[in-house]
Formats: structure tokens, C-alpha cells, sequence
């Protein structure tokens, strides 16, 4: 892995028009689509991701109407701070979005540095797919299953992603493999959040209450969030930022599982609020480490 890369994107940003009925979205090529960063030896260039003119079907609300709607990248406003622009952010959910939420919330009250673009739902009826809707944000169905007949295939996930230009992949309780397809396409971009101090308590099958379960049964004493990269397997990637929630001697799974998930809200706000801002810095041995705002020599 290069040494001391920062994690850097290159979209501005506009709020996905709203629509209150089922819309499709119809994106624009862009007239030209290159964008370098300067560069040095902690930085990296990117160019920006062609936009593909494509039409993509998003599912809101019960009603059946189609209306076509233009995203150009013309009509993104060039939001920044300090000269880093805003980015785009997709969210990945199974369940109730608590996670999506304080994200979403952080966005639109200016703490992070970017927008929810779009919410990825591995069901179409599920918590985060329906607060997604309540906001007007487009939801996409993935995968496609016999119980989710709507679902995009991997690679309309990938075009879908790269049409409106996201910067970067949040999962937040998404359950399903993320495709190979989509790793590949976006690579050191996508983070997901386990609900243990990972290694411990991660891996295939370690989902939910069941975490919480086995960290009690194990007699650990310490438990909490991480936020990793997302590699080809479950819950293995980089570790980049973890929170300590005690355990306490009477705790039920969901006594423990309540004191993480607030601790939860916070580190991922936290988190994507550095990864907007680029300050997400990777260390000579491959591990990535957050620069501090406040404090520019620091790091954790
Ligand atoms: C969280 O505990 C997260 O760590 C795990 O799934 C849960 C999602 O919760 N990956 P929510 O849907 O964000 O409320």
C-alpha cells in the first residue's frame, strides 16, 4: 500500500432534487471531467469520475408516477471549506438507519462537510429506506433477490454510484457482501461500522445482538464501535477509529448493544466528518490515522 496517502475527493455538491413521487434520474455527461489535486509527497491526485449519461430507476413513496429529473454536474454549487469541496456520500442500510440518520442530520446541519446522496437499502421496507424517503433522498434496492425484485445488479450499482458522483461509501448496519465490483471501484473509500473493538467479535455471522451476546458470555470488560475500510471479507479491512463503552457485570445484550449505538452516532459523525475533510492521513506501515482539526500536529 502507498505510504501517507490522503483519502481525497473531488465533487461539489447539490441536494438531490426532491421529488416526493417515484422519480427516475436521468444524469448528464460532463462537458469536462478533469480535476487534479496538487500534489506532494503526503498527497495524491484523483481525477474526477466521468459522469455516465444513464437513466436510473430510484424508488420513493407508494405513488407510481415517473417524472424525469436532470443531475448535471453544472448545477452542483462549489461548496468548500478552506478550498476541500464537499462530497458525496452513499449510505448502506438493512434496518432502522439509526446510524444513516446521525449522519444525515450532521450533513444538513453543517458539521460534515458533505450530503447524503443516496441510500443504498438491502430491503426495500426497512427503517433507514423509509426515513430516506420521508427526506426525498433517492433509495436504491441491492442487491437483487427473489424477495427484492427491484434490486440493481452490481454493476448498475457501481454505474448508479459513479452517476452521481459519490466520493464515498458509508455502511451502517448494511448486512449483504459489498460485490467485488464495488471494492474495486471505489477503493479506500468505502468504511463500515461493527459494533465490537474489532479483531474481537467480527467475521462472518457476527451481526446485531449476537455481538453483543458474545461479548458478554466472553467476560470482556470492554466493548465499543469500530469504523474500518472495507476489504473482500467481513469486518477485516484498516481499522480507523474505535470507541471504549464499558461492560458492565449486569449488563443484558441489550443494555450493551443501547451504550455502543450511542457511542456509534458520534464516531461515525465524527469520522466522516474527517473523512470530508481529508484529513484521513495513511501511516508508512498502511494503517490509516486521523489528523486532528483543532490541532494539525496530532493525531489519533
Ligand atoms: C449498528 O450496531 C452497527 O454497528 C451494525 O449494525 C447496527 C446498525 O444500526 N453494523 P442502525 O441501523 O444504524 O440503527
Amino acid at each position: 500500500m502507498e505510504a501517507q496517502r490522503l483519502l481525497s475527493g473531488f465533487c461539489s455538491t447539490s441536494p438531490i432534487p426532491n421529488a416526493k413521487t417515484q422519480f427516475f434520474v436521468k444524469y448528464s455527461s460532463p462537458s469536462s471531467s478533469t480535476t487534479s489535486f496538487a500534489q506532494s509527497h503526503k498527497w495524491v491526485s484523483f481525477k474526477a469520475r466521468p459522469l455516465s449519461t444513464k437513466l436510473i430507476k430510484c424508488t420513493n413513496t407508494t405513488h407510481t408516477e415517473t417524472a424525469e429529473v436532470v443531475v448535471s454536474s453544472d448545477s452542483y454549487s462549489q461548496d468548500s471549506i478552506g478550498g476541500i469541496l464537499r462530497k458525496k456520500l452513499a449510505v448502506f442500510v438493512s434496518g432502522g438507519g439509526s446510524n444513516f440518520r446521525s449522519i444525515h442530520e450532521a450533513c444538513l446541519n453543517g458539521s460534515i462537510l458533505g450530503d447524503v446522496v443516496v441510500l443504498v437499502a438491502s430491503k426495500q421496507g426497512c427503517g433507514g429506506a423509509d426515513y430516506a424517503r420521508d427526506k426525498s433522498l433517492p433509495v436504491i434496492v441491492f442487491p437483487k433477490t427473489k424477495l427484492e425484485p427491484d434490486g440493481i445488479s452490481p454493476a448498475d450499482l457501481v454505474a448508479t454510484l459513479r452517476g452521481l458522483e459519490v466520493d464515498f461509501v458509508l455502511l451502517a448496519g448494511y448486512l449483504k457482501l459489498i460485490p467485488v465490483e464495488l471494492i474495486q471501484a471505489y477503493p479506500i473509500s468505502i468504511l463500515n461500522i461493527h459494533p465490537s473493538l474489532l479483531p474481537a467479535f467480527g467475521g462472518k455471522g457476527n451481526y446485531g445482538m449476537k455481538v453483543h451476546k458474545a461479548v458478554i458470555a466472553s467476560g470482556a470488560r470492554y466493548s465499543g464501535p469500530t469504523i474500518h475500510f472495507v476489504d473482500e471479507h467481513y469486518d477485516t479491512g484498516r481499522i480507523l477509529a474505535q470507541r471504549v463503552v464499558l461492560v458492565l457485570a449486569k449488563d443484558t445484550a441489550e443494555e450493551l448493544a443501547a451504550r455502543v449505538l450511542r457511542e456509534e452516532h458520534a464516531l461515525y459523525v465524527e469520522v466522516t466528518k474527517a473523512l470530508c475533510e481529508e484529513r484521513i492521513i495513511w501511516r508508512e506501515d498502511g494503517v490509516p490515522i486521523i489528523r486532528s482539526k483543532e490541532n494539525p500536529a496530532e493525531y489519533s
